[in-house]
């Protein structure tokens, strides 16, 4: 039966011309048949090989035309860096534009001295790159024959057994990535409930492939186009890249150590950018407050709970019909915005809106500016290019047209002006995959707009709350009835080669890829549309979010010059967190969401050098409950972008709701609070040296096997083990615990870690474990506050946690917290041995806070010896933080 249907739609798909034929007739086989290449000319002068590649046979076409001549450049960019890429001779072959993704220079050095170690056959070409110092294979290319098509690209490596690989986002699957029958699709899209096994909002095609004492290597392709990147062990086990585009340009990053591969890989796509310190306060967001009243009163409630709100968002509710850069003239009157956020920054805390880069299409203001500055996206016809997207049909910035900063700077300038506009503190970026509502083809935009109901008619205008905002001025209350008050806020160099290879078909690619969404336009801007400067949506289509973060990045900084600009967006490319942060998206509000956000919030943090990552804590879509929002609130405390974020039409779920989350998070935002000199310590690292403020297990205990798939517990910092419970309703959890030394963070107890697993019962809703790894010594705020401001008045406690040979050791990083150029900063070493502490360092940064005491948790060393009873040992202050101290217990 399936034998014949499958031979008689043969018949029709022959009838349909030969592409069909070629793309439904392709099998194994066919790709079995391709030439491969073969390398001539090769050149080698000990840092650097170039040769030639020719087609090594009668092309096998497959899913497209083989190119016949390609080049091999490899180079030995540094001890620990190995770069191979390989394009076409001609250099027409899309290549991801250096002003997007700047290239790192190479040093150039001498292939004896390095790391790995590059080899080849010529014919059919292949290459192995190995670690030197043992000649273990890291990536073999001779599992497959190498296919360089017009769009498509096949390299095949093979790897050993049962891989241990992580990385190769978005994704919400297993942190440590499945390894049979396993694909990971990147294409960029709205991926509402961010469902396992599909591709989500960003493209990060870096993997960590971690061998345990043998090692950890880091592979990145440095590739925006779509593709498939498949995993599984058929025969033997490999990783096979299936690219619609673009050329293999691949980064081998040597380690040995997982934190090291993190520091290289952030050597090649940039280190993440300082974040103002308010930035990690606690945040509260929601779509579907109704107006500027309904927001104040969560400022007022926050206040009366007494949990420190840091900062209050506004999703598109503000919005005139959902435009950008309009305000609703009822709901968000200017005046009233102006006086909320007078509010908030006279209580020390901070306000945010969301920008998306759809332009309501017609009859705006940012509408007509763009064109008056030609930075719409257009159809190769001329005419500009519609969508819809929640304001009803729109049009898109075209991120490469050179006016298009300008026209963005002017926006934000004038809605966003201090003096007389919406003066936010921080910036929230959303549907830049980009998103579009409107089904490919999306030919009546406008028909499908009004089918759909966007923009919505807004709620209704608030006549009598009855309910006065407590700590809000008398003439900031909701009115008896609303005054009808008119809008008054807005009367208000491109390289010509490697653009793209010409004839393609640029909005079907006959390899698909499995984007969740179906056809690559779908949902999306239209594949074919050429950007200016020559480039094309179906190559760039992964851009889009990460080069709105760059230009809204400049925006920020222009409307306020020399100050840090804390923005999240959706959309991220690798390379994003040298501009901004990220959340995780639309997630659930299910425990599984919980759960999965750990593992994801880590490979941001520590695999994608996008440090300043959180999920929506307590869910975005679906209802959320007491007890998950309870455990979420304490978890949320524990990872560095730390937001509420709730969906239109769920239930309520600001902390305050419950009398138990309110005292989880109360409870957890003072340990954070605390530990927040010591986070920011930990991001101002990670943006010198791209040593990761966030480590999963195995980054620490790198040859502990126990440690390779938990996803559950990580290191907040380097000292803080997070051990949240994960169960529905349950409170115990089994944690694991390797061998070493640990201190319960809240009766300092010392507990030896033997490598097994540990049953804690009795963990309240309110609470999350929490050890301090043996080794570290942190320096604390000696008390909590009510938003950072305060916070950064309090003196400070150090703690230190002995290791199993009475040693410790913690830094503290101190600056003005909020500047771009840092007038003077301190960078303080701690070092604890045997009884002496110690602290170095450089003392710039001016301030009147002192170290209270330092405790040596777990008992007091004696003759030489530790004693490992739980006592206390302590030196009094006060130290002042201007100079070296040392003192013997
Ligand atoms: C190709 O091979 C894979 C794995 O051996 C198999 O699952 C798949 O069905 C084959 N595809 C075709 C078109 O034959
Ligand atoms: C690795 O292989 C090279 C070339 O065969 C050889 O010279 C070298 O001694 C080997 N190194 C180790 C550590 O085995
Ligand atoms: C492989 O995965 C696909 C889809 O994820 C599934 O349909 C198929 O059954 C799996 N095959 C095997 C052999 O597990
Ligand atoms: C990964 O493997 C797990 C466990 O075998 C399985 O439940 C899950 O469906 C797999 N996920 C994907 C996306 O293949
Ligand atoms: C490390 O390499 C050795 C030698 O190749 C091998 O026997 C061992 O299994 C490797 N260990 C791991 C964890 O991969
Ligand atoms: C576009 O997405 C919609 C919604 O998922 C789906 O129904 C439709 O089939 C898709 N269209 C194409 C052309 O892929
Ligand atoms: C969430 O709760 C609201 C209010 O009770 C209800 O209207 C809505 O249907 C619920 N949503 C889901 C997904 O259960
Ligand atoms: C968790 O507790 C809630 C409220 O008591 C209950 O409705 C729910 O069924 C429980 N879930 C499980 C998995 O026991
Ligand atoms: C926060 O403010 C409340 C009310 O003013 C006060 O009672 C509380 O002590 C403050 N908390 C901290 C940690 O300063």
């Amino acid at each position: 039966m399936l034998n014949i249907q499958l031979s008689i739609l043969g018949l029709v798909w022959s009838a349909l011309g030969s592409d069909v034929v070629r793309r439904q007739s392709l099998n194994n086989a066919t790709l079995d048949s391709c030439p491969g290449y073969s390398a001539s000319n090769v050149q080698n002068d000990g840092s650097r090989l170039t040769a030639d590649l020719s087609l090594a046979g009668t092309a096998c076409n497959a899913y497209g035309d083989d190119l016949t001549d390609l080049r091999l450049e490899v180079e030995y960019q540094t001890n620990n860096r190995l770069h191979v890429k390989i394009y076409d001779t001609a250099e027409q072959v899309y290549q991801v534009p250096e002003s997007v993704l700047p290239r790192p220079s190479s040093d150039n050095v001498d292939a004896i001295d390095a790391a790995l170690s590059f080899t080849y056959t010529k014919s059919p070409f292949s290459f192995a790159v190995k670690r030197a110092s043992t000649n273990e294979t890291l990536f073999d290319t001779s599992a497959a024959s190498f296919i360089f098509e017009t769009q498509y690209i096949r390299l095949r490596t093979s790897l050993p057994s049962s891989p241990h690989l992580y990385g190769l986002g978005e994704h919400t699957d297993p942190f440590q990535l499945n390894t049979t029958n396993y694909t990971r699709t990147m294409w960029n899209r709205d991926a509402y409930g961010t469902p396992w096994g599909t591709n989500l909002y960003g493209q990060h095609p870096v993997y960590f492939d971690h061998r345990g004492e043998n090692g950890t290597h880091g592979v990145f392709l440095l590739s925006s186009s779509g593709m498939d990147i498949k995993i599984d062990d058929t025969d033997s086990q490999f990783l096979e890249y299936n690219t619609i585009g673009g050329i293999v340009d691949l980064y081998f990053l040597a380690g040995p150590s997982p934190a090291e591969v993190s520091s290289q890989y952030a050597e090649v796509v940039g280190k993440p950018v300082m974040q103002p310190y308010w930035g990690f306060g606690f945040h509260q967001c929601r779509y579907g407050y109704r107006d500027v009243y309904d927001v104040a009163e969560v400022v007022a409630n926050y206040s009366i709970a007494n949990i420190p709100l840091e900062t209050m968002w506004t999703d598109i509710d503000y919005m005139y019909l959902r435009r950008v850069f309009t305000l609703d003239p009822e709901r968000f009157p200017l005046e009233k915005v102006r006086e909320l956020v007078n509010y908030l920054h006279a209580h020390q805390q901070h306000y945010v809106v969301m920008v998306d880069p759809a332009v309501a299409w017609k009859n705006n203001d940012a509408y007509s500016n763009g064109v008056n500055l030609d930075v719409f996206l257009k159809l190769l016809n001329g005419s500009e290019y519609r969508g819809a997207v929640w304001p009803g049909v729109t049009v898109f910035p075209d991120w490469f047209h050179p006016n298009t900063q300008t026209y963005w700077n002017n926006e934000f300038a004038s809605f966003f002006n201090a003096e007389n506009g919406v003066d936010i503190d921080a910036l929230w970026i959303d549907m830049n995959e980009a998103s579009n509502f409107c089904p490919f083809p999306c030919s009546d935009p406008e028909g499908f707009a009004e089918e759909s109901g966007n923009p919505p008619d807004p709620p209704p205008v608030r006549n009598n709350s009855g309910r006065p905002i407590s700590g809000f001025p008398a003439d900031f209350q909701p009115p008896g009835t609303t005054a009808k008050r008119s809008l008054s806020l807005r009367q208000t160099n491109q390289s010509t080669t490697a653009i793209g290879l010409p004839g393609r078909n640029l909005l079907d690619a006959e390899y698909m890829i499995h984007n969740a969404a179906g056809a690559l336009s779908n949902l999306t801007i239209r594949t074919d549309l050429t950007n200016y400067g020559g480039t094309s949506q179906y190559d760039t289509h992964n851009l889009y979010g990460t080069m709105m973060s760059t230009a809204s990045r400049d925006a920020m900084e222009a409307r306020r010059p020399g100050r840090r600009p804390l923005i999240i967006t959706r959309s991220t490319f690798a390379g994003a967190g040298t501009h901004v942060g990220h959340w995780l998206g639309d997630n659930l509000s299910t425990w599984e969401h919980y759960r999965v956000s750990i593992g994801e919030m880590l490979e941001f943090a520590a695999l994608y050098q996008i440090p300043m990552v959180g999920a929506d804590i307590c869910g975005f879509g679906d209802n959320t409950t007491d007890t998950l929002c309870a455990r979420w609130a304490t978890l949320g405390a524990f990872g560095p972008f730390y937001r509420d974020h709730n969906g239109y039409g769920s239930v309520d779920q600001e902390f305050y709701r419950w009398e138990s989350v309110a005292e989880a998070a109360r409870t957890a935002i003072a340990i954070r609070f605390r530990l927040l000199d010591y986070i920011y310590s930990h991001l101002w690292r990670q943006s010198k040296t791209g040593e990761p403020l966030l480590k999963p297990m195995f980054f620490q205990y790198p040859e502990d096997a126990n440690t390779f798939p938990i996803s559950y517990q990580y290191f907040y910092g380097d000292a803080i083990l997070v051990s949240p419970v994960t169960e529905e309703n349950s409170t115990s959890v089994s944690i694991y615990l390797p061998d070493d030394v640990f201190y319960d963070y809240y009766t300092h107890e010392r507990i030896e870690g033997n490598g097994s697993w540990v049953t804690l019962d009795n963990v309240p809703f309110t609470t999350i474990p929490l050890h301090i790894k043996g080794g570290s010594i942190i320096a604390l705020r000696a008390e909590s506050a009510n938003t950072t401001t305060e916070l950064r008045k309090q003196d400070f406690v150090v703690w230190v946690a002995p290791n199993a040979t009475n040693q410790a050791e913690g830094f503290l990083y101190l600056d003005e917290g909020d500047a771009i150029e840092q007038p003077s900063t301190s960078e303080i070493q701690f070092s604890y041995n045997d009884g002496e502490f110690r602290m170095t360092g450089t003392f710039g940064y001016e301030t009147s806070s002192v170290i209270k005491n330092v405790t040596v948790l777990g008992g007091a060393p004696s003759n030489g010896r530790y004693q490992t009873q739980s006592l206390s040992a302590t030196i009094d202050g006060p130290i002042e933080l201007t100079g070296e101290y040392s003192a013997s217990l």
